[in-house]
């Protein structure tokens, strides 16, 4: 029961609001299942509070004697005036080279854990740095045993979503929009052949399907005609460019005694993707992946399949081993086949479906919860003769990846907590973004448009490039008042971040070796350790505001703060100034800054 205590760092008080209009990105999501089948899924306001050098907090002091999981226990209870029965820790890890510990948690009843009644908490140097939670009232709330069984309804909820029970289930809580809170069997749903992948909630006491987690972050791209548009960047040999503190066995290995010579490795298995014809790993003697691919001629001629797959290969692997040395490591929930005892759960490399046939012109990533494998799949682009292969084009297949990273980083790998609309929308943002970030060369930020080969035109497939120049592209904050689908809000969100990035480069300067050392002072470094470090920092389907307050609060952990006033100038610019709410702009910094 949650009791309405004072509380010391200032809380809202708890409890599900109603749905009004301005909010409704914030906090729910339409999804058109099928043509009959529309279903509403909710997340309940989140409270988050970054408290820069941190509050002196007993609780954080526990985290070097009694570890992360009995600080951030009683840490959440304390701060919500709740027995520690009902906060049920989750996961946590301490990040790498900040000095952050992280604690995730869900509000529990009867031991058993609520879906979407969350709380996460990060601690330093014994203090509290950030809190954000979206715990409920439990006034009314179902009785914990429940009056059904899977075997009673599964085959109706296979037909109603299009897939197949994957023996994966749990016993949950889940607040509805109307304030009550339900019991619900989570019941993974899957269909390979046209990669649906939900967590279906099914009502434990009368059977109705009330809400559902997707797992594929879609892509949809702008149909454009076609010009043929060869990749300006060319092919290159590149020689052994596993790291090895990410990849200590290699690319091609999980084991001393691995002896595997094709694109099956401990962090990716890339193939020809088709589920009739089975996976085709590519092989080579002596691991020289020496394809040549040919621009003139059709994905599936001469070596062009196999040149394709090697690339895949290549890319996610480098998002692997790059985004590893910013902190997406095991303990933070990245995708393994083996961890190395380093901490997470094992067993969920990447399937990379190189010219998956299921579609065209587009390309997705399922992410499930850790320890299950990430799936990418890459389609060929129609728009162009020959028709080009979106494996081939590294901005798409490299903002796939990264949902991979943003949906596990964010509420401690569960991969639930990018599923209301602005927080989905973010994480189309924050894959253009790294695409981005990904391409660089030199210190001059020009701007950087997404999708150009393989929809073969100039102005690719987002509606304006990312750009510093407002008459380019003048996407702001208040712009999500008009907009709805969440490539949409993405482009606002990639466009602050591009904005963010050309501020910490002018200002810090630019360093060449980013994508193998981590430890540089350069604002290209900083600005992917704040994007790593915020997003473990942000609260569960995080809103713009919440997801810039932990950009903010990362900067003051692992750099005492050096570069908030750039990063707040850099947001205000676009409308999330200090009092930006409600999708209404405000170009205010903090008085330091002005
Ligand atoms: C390597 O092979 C040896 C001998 O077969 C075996 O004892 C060992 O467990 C293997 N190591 C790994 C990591 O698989
Ligand atoms: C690739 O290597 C893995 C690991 O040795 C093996 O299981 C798989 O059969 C190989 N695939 C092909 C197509 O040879
Ligand atoms: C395909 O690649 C192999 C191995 O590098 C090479 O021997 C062969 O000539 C290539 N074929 C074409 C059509 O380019
Ligand atoms: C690219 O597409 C846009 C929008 O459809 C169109 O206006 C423009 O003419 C095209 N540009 C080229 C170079 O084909
Ligand atoms: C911004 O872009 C517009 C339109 O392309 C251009 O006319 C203007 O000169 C640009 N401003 C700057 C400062 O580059
Ligand atoms: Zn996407």
């Amino acid at each position: 029961m949650l009791s309405a205590v004072a509380l010391a760092l200032a809380c809202s008080s708890v409890g599900a609001a109603p749905w009004t209009a301005p909010a409704k990105h914030s906090t729910h999501r339409l999804r058109q299942i099928s043509p009959t089948l529309v279903l509403e899924s909710y997340h309940p306001p989140t409270t988050y509070k970054t408290f820069g050098k941190g509050l002196e907090d007993t609780h954080a002091a526990r985290v070097k004697r009694d570890g992360i999981e009995a600080a951030a226990t009683s840490f959440i209870a304390t701060q919500l005036g709740l027995d520690e029965a009902v906060v049920n820790y989750k996961s946590g890890y301490a990040g790498a080279g900040s000095g952050v510990h992280y604690g995730y948690i869900h509000q529990a009843h009867d031991r058993i854990p609520f879906i979407n009644a969350v709380a996460n908490v990060a601690f330093k140097d014994d203090k509290v740095v950030s809190f954000g939670h979206s715990f409920v009232s439990t006034d009314n709330i179902a009785s914990s045993t429940p009056s059904i069984e899977i075997d009673s309804f599964i085959s109706d909820i296979e037909m109603q979503l299009d897939g197949t029970y994957n023996d994966h289930s749990s016993l949950e809580y889940l607040v509805k929009s109307d304030g009550s809170v339900v019991l619900v069997h989570v019941v993974q749903i899957q269909n390979e052949a046209t990669h649906v992948w939900y967590e279906a909630m099914v009502d434990a006491h009368s059977g109705e399907l009330v809400s559902v987690t997707d797992f594929l972050a879609h892509a949809s791209y702008t149909v454009l005609p076609v010009t043929k548009v060869v990749p300006t960047e060319g092919f290159e040999t590149v020689v052994d460019p596993a790291l090895t503190v990410a990849s200590p066995y290699g690319w091609h290995a999980w084991s001393d005694n691995s002896t595997e010579i094709n694109t099956t490795g401990n962090n990716v298995i890339a193939y020809k993707g088709s589920w009739d014809t089975g996976t085709v790993e590519q092989s080579a003697d002596g691991l020289v992946f020496d394809y040549t691919y040919n621009l003139d001629a059709e994905p599936a001629d001469g070596n062009n399949t196999q040149a394709a797959v090697v690339n895949a290969f290549y890319l996610m692997n480098m998002l692997h081993d790059v985004s590893y040395i910013y902190g997406f490591t095991e303990e933070a929930f990245n995708f393994q086949w083996s961890n190395f005892d380093k901490g997470g759960l094992n067993g969920d490399r990447i399937n990379m479906n190189v010219q998956s046939d299921l579609s065209t012109n587009n390309a997705g990533f399922t992410t499930p919860p850790d320890g299950q494998a990430g799936n990418c799949y890459m389609f060929l682009w129609t728009y162009t003769t020959p028709l080009h292969d979106g494996d081939m084009e590294n901005d798409i297949a490299l903002h796939e990846g990264t949902h991979g990273i943003s949906n596990r980083l964010t509420g401690g790998g569960t991969a639930r907590c990018l599923q209301s609309n602005e927080a989905g929308g973010m994480g189309e943002g924050w894959s253009d973004a790294m695409a981005e970030w990904m391409h660089w060369t030199n210190d001059e930020v020009t701007d950087f448009t997404m999708g150009v080969w393989v929809v073969g035109n100039s102005t690719g497939e987002r509606s304006h490039p990312y750009s510093t120049n407002a008459t380019v592209n003048p996407l702001r904050y208040s712009s999500i008042q008009e907009l709805d689908e969440v490539h949409d809000i993405g482009e606002v969100w990639a466009n602050m971040l591009h904005n963010v990035y050309a501020a910490l480069v002018e200002e810090f300067g630019w360093d060449a070796d980013f994508k193998t050392h981590a430890d540089s002072d350069k604002g290209n470094v900083v600005f992917m350790h704040l994007f790593i470090d915020g997003l473990a920092l942000q609260p569960c389907n995080p809103t713009m505001v919440d997801a810039r307050d932990a950009w903010i609060q990362a900067d003051e952990n692992r750099y005492d703060g050096a570069h908030a006033c750039t990063v707040w100038k850099a947001f205000a610019s676009r409308g999330l100034g200090v009092n930006a709410a409600d999708y209404t702009d405000d170009e205010s910094v903090p008085e330091e800054c002005q």
